[in-house]
């Protein structure tokens, strides 16, 4: 990790090592750095910064500017916030902008704000003109900590989710932590639920920090946010930088999605996705703990982690069978086995597939009760 000190505040650059396709992630306080991570990365000269209507009211102007001070020519589009606007129209009308503007192949798309921004906007770049650069400048905790990284693009199409895409890596990503201070408190914990669960894959002593300093996190204590922020973002680039494109190992980035998945689908999408992946999470160390691979305090502990977060455990009153179904009927479950990620202990994760259908669904009755 190089430690640089640009235009005010020192920021750092962690580095996604992808052969001629590797890019820098920034973590800052502010966006005075964006322009020089420009001018350092080369985009291109013009720049369209694509935002929903709630980042644009508080962060297109700032971002604007610095991306102008580094000499670049900026415009900006808005579309309507929401997972509702995820799909091709919102890309067309990106499309018909650019091409109004004349963006050719030497200028960059930036996308400004949560997962839903960064899809469209990833997606718009990897298909206009055959593919031309962007950015990523996250502003919730489920972008800054997931979706910005990895160069996953895509809408949804005719209800089924994501359905639309393809792999196309941003030219880099910049991080300020102090956007995460509007966002609302539900959306936060629901990005600290991928958090905690990128610490229960792979980095127990990230579990501990966030364990230890919850109360910091909700206080957006900078520092505190600044090494979560890092830690995070060095476990999702070790994960990409081995399995760009989802042949194996980034599979075990779906802890708690199995059942996180069904759950999210059965509620109806009234639950957002983190919270879900919360409820999975505590119901996968509740199978391993049946499975005899982690004890039951460990499993606890988890549970009170998830809690002490603001997050729900349980689904209180959904029918089991019907999130036993929903997990059949998922594109990754194959002849009727269910693919887990399974904890062995704190940091350590394996995956593996099962088709005990009692085991299962006593794990989910009592996570129903
Ligand atoms: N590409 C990937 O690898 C990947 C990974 C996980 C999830 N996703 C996708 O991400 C999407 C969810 O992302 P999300 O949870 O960030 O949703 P989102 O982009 O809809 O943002 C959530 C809400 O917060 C608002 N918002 C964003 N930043 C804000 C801020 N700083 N202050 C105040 N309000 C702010 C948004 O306007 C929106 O209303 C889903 O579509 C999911 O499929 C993609
Ligand atoms: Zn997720």
């Amino acid at each position: 990790m190089e430690r640089e000190c640009m235009e005010s505040k020192c920021m750092e650059k962690i580095t996604v090592e992808l052969g001629d396709r590797s890019y820098p992630i920034y973590t800052a306080t502010d966006f005075s750095g964006l322009g020089s991570a420009l001018g350092e990365t080369g985009p291109g000269s013009r720049v369209m910064i694509v935002t929903d209507s709630n980042v644009s009211r508080l962060y297109l102007e700032a971002c604007m500017n610095a991306l102008a001070s580094a000499g670049a020519d900026v415009c900006s589009h808005v579309f309507e916030a929401g997972e509702k606007s995820k799909h091709l129209d919102t890309v067309k009308d990106i499309y018909r902008e650019l091409a109004a503007q004349h963006f050719d192949r030497n200028s960059a798309i930036a996308a400004l704000g949560g997962g839903v921004t960064g899809d469209i906007a990833g997606f718009a770049a990897a298909t206009y003109m055959r593919g031309i650069s962007y950015i990523q400048i996250p502003t919730t905790l489920l972008a800054q900590a997931d979706s910005s990284i990895g160069g996953k693009t895509g809408v949804d199409f005719e209800g089924v989710k994501n359905m639309v895409g393809a792999f196309y890596q941003p030219r880099f990503v910049y991080i300020n932590i102090n956007t995460l201070r509007t966002l609302p408190l539900r959306e936060l914990r629901s990005g600290l639920a991928e958090v905690i669960k990128h610490g229960l894959i792979m980095d127990a002593g990230l579990y501990d920090y966030i364990r230890l300093n919850m109360r910091k996190i909700f206080e957006f204590d900078e520092s505190t946010l600044l090494y979560i922020a890092k830690a995070n973002c060095n476990i999702k680039r070790s994960v990409v930088e081995q399995d760009e494109k989802e042949g194996g190992l980034r599979a075990i980035l779906n802890l708690g999605h199995t059942i996180g998945h069904a759950v999210e689908s059965v509620s109806g999408f009234e639950l957002l996705h983190g919270e879900c992946v919360s409820i999975g999470t505590a119901g996968v160390f509740r199978l391993a703990w049946k499975l005899g691979s982690v004890s039951r305090d460990i499993m606890e502990e988890v549970e009170q982690t998830l809690k002490a977060a603001g997050l729900p455990v349980r689904a209180p009153g959904m029918d089991p069978r019907r999130i036993y179904a929903e997990m059949l009927h998922d594109k990754k479950a194959k002849a009727g086995k269910l693919n887990f990620v399974l904890p062995e202990r704190i940091g350590k994760v394996t995956v593996c597939a099962t088709d005990d259908q009692k085991l299962l669904m006593d794990v989910l009755e009592e996570l129903t009760a």
